[in-house]
């Protein structure tokens, strides 16, 4: 696809590349400032749980362009142990380690789309979108930037 990006998550220190392209994409969108930081933040709880929970695992990252809309769809999948109950890890406080179960609960609060699909022994992926409408005065800008 056109601009998807791929990050390979092993450890901590792959957050940064993580959380800047994301941020890179935002832009590219068109995305405030503050919902750009809103976004990374997510891509870095999504990260962290992959190095924590699951050891290794990937980020995509997917621009959606519609006519109305343009998204950012962020896609965290990895091929660890997998999550028990996936209703349950949403609810504020949630945690099989140390942690404090904010990290998914959080994330999702920031997204406007989440979903978690995850098989125990097989893995998990969590794919949450950010939208940003686009107005009637934005597209009209950009029909006539394409006619040039
Ligand atoms: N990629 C994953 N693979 C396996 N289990 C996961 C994965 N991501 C989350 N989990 C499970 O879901 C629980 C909740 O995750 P969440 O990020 O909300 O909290 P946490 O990671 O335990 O703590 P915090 O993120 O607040 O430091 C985790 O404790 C873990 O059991
Ligand atoms: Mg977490």
């Amino acid at each position: 696809m056109e601009d998807e990006v791929r990050i390979p998550i092993t450890s901590d220190a792959d957050l940064v590349p993580a959380r800047a392209e994301g941020r890179a994409l935002a832009n590219s969108l068109g995305f405030s400032r503050t919902d750009a930081t809103l976004i990374a933040t997510a891509i870095s709880e999504v990260a962290r749980n992959i190095v924590v929970h699951a050891g290794c695992g990937e980020i995509l990252m997917r621009p959606q362009r519609e006519h109305d809309r343009y998204g950012l769809v962020i896609i965290a999948r990895d091929a660890g142990p997998g999550i028990r109950e996936t209703e349950a890890v949403l609810e504020r406080g949630y945690t099989s380690r140390a942690g404090l179960g904010l990290g998914l609960p959080g994330a999702r609060r920031l997204m406007d789309e989440f979903h978690i699909v995850s098989e125990l022994g097989k893995g998990t992926t969590v794919t949450m979108t950010k939208w940003r409408f686009r107005d009637e005065l934005e597209r009209l800008r950009d029909k006539r930037h394409r006619r040039g």
